[in-house]
């Protein structure tokens, strides 16, 4: 098996790919709708995208209207549809000829995965297989196809003052949520190994932009401040992570789709660490700057609060793998992704009151019912 493996390394380093019928799973979410809006923005991409979402509280449609506008039923289908349906998935991938899968679908907040694993392990794990499943059932042993699983760094664990997660580093997941994208990025590669099915992994810092659900710490404090209510910070506030402008992942996951080795797993992140306090007070003088108040208005509105059980302390990505390998770079970065992301919250009212009075789960109830859903 060892040598069938090699073989589609080889075949597969330094060639471009070209995929054309792709699904999108989590399409609907944050990342997953920035990706798909990235791909109909780039002209070296002439294919369709599939969105595969079961829409949970943080899918939803209003995030895609534009493209579903100009793009629907031509070059973009939306299929409501649990990613754990096997029969269903494995249809999807022969009506529309499938060469690849981007798979962001997943139950995603810590905070919620320690009150309710459940879901986590259903969508994360389960729905990863299920998927993994349709692909070698449909695929067989084409080579010419790939399905790239989108992870996260929380399953390195924690670090402490100095070092970074590489690639190479060993899993250790620590929350009900890392451990569940832990188990999924494991089968992931067990697939590739032992059915030769062409994958490849990457494990991703801390995403912040457009339509990110405001339970996520940046836009929690951005509506919070806009509503002048409390911000709270959990624990003492020193915990850091790496913060990414999402549209610079959507890239990395591109290139991967591109030119990424099959087998390979790639870190992406926005080497730019942050304690969640700095963070916190950095926003609250750029919205006092926006507002035109004193610059330390927002901040009386810091609260600490509770922390979250078996907080992570300091995640740090070193990323040069894939700047090297696949010559990715940040295009935005974190001055303009942050000032743009605050006045993206502030300028897009009808969506994020849609958010805040629950109308976009009346309008996803109007427009796609309570049942599954196909674009054709
Ligand atoms: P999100 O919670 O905003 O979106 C998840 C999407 O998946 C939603 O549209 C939801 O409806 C859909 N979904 C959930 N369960 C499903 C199911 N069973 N079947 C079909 N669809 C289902 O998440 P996100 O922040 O956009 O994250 C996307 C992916 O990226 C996840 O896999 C996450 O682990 C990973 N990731 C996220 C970050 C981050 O900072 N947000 C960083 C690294 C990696
Ligand atoms: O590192 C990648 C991960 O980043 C992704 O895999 C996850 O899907 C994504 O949700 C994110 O996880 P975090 O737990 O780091 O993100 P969150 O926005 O929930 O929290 C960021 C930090 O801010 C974390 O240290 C907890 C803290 N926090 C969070 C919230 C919601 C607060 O202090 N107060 C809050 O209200």
């Amino acid at each position: 098996m060892a040598g069938f493996i090699g073989g589609v390394f080889s075949r597969d380093k330094g060639r471009m790919r070209t995929l054309q019928n792709i699904i999108v799973t989590g399409g609907a979410g944050f990342i997953g709708s920035n990706f798909i809006r990235f791909l109909f923005r780039n002209k070296d991409f002439k294919g369709m995208i599939v969105n595969v979402d079961k829409l949970t509280y943080a899918g939803n449609p209003l995030n895609l209207v534009d493209i579903e506008e100009v793009y629907g039923n031509k070059r973009y289908f939306f299929e409501k549809m649990d990613i754990c349906n096997h029969a269903k998935i494995k249809e999807l991938f022969k009506k529309y000829s499938v060469d690849g899968v981007v798979h962001f679908a997943a139950e995603s907040h810590v905070d919620r995965s320690i009150f309710g694993p459940g879901d986590f392990i259903n969508t994360n794990i389960l729905g990863t297989f299920n998927l993994l499943e349709a692909a070698r059932e449909v695929w067989k042993d084409r080579n010419d196809v790939l399905f790239h699983h989108v992870s996260t760094d929380e399953v390195f664990g924690s670090l402490g003052k100095d070092g970074f997660f590489y690639e190479t580093t060993a899993y250790d997941p620590r929350s009900p949520y890392a451990a569940s994208k832990a188990s999924s990025d494991h089968l992931v590669n067990a697939y590739r190994h032992t059915y030769g099915l062409p994958c490849t992994v990457s494990n991703c810092s801390n995403n912040y932009g457009p339509y990110q659900f405001p339970e996520k710490m940046m836009p929690l404090m951005i509506l919070n401040m806009m509503d002048e209510k409390r911000l709270p910070v959990y624990g003492d506030g020193k915990n850091i992570r790496d913060w990414l402008f999402v549209e610079d992942h959507c890239s990395a996951v591109w290139l991967i789709l591109k030119k990424g080795s099959v087998g390979e797993t790639y870190n992406i992140g926005g080497e730019n660490e942050w304690q969640n306090i700095e963070l916190v007070e950095l926003m609250c003088e750029k919205m006092a700057q926006i507002k035109g108040k004193d610059k330390d208005y927002f901040k009386k509105l810091i609260t600490f609060v509770k922390d979250r059980p078996g907080h992570d302390r300091r995640y740090a990505i070193n990323c040069d793998k894939i700047k090297r390998d696949l010559g990715w770079r940040q295009e935005v970065g974190f001055d303009r992704g942050i000032d743009f992301t605050m006045h993206w919250y502030i300028n897009n009212k009808e969506w994020v009151e849609s958010i805040k009075s629950g109308d976009y789960r009346k309008w996803i109830e109007l427009n796609y019912g309570g049942r599954e859903r196909t674009s054709r």
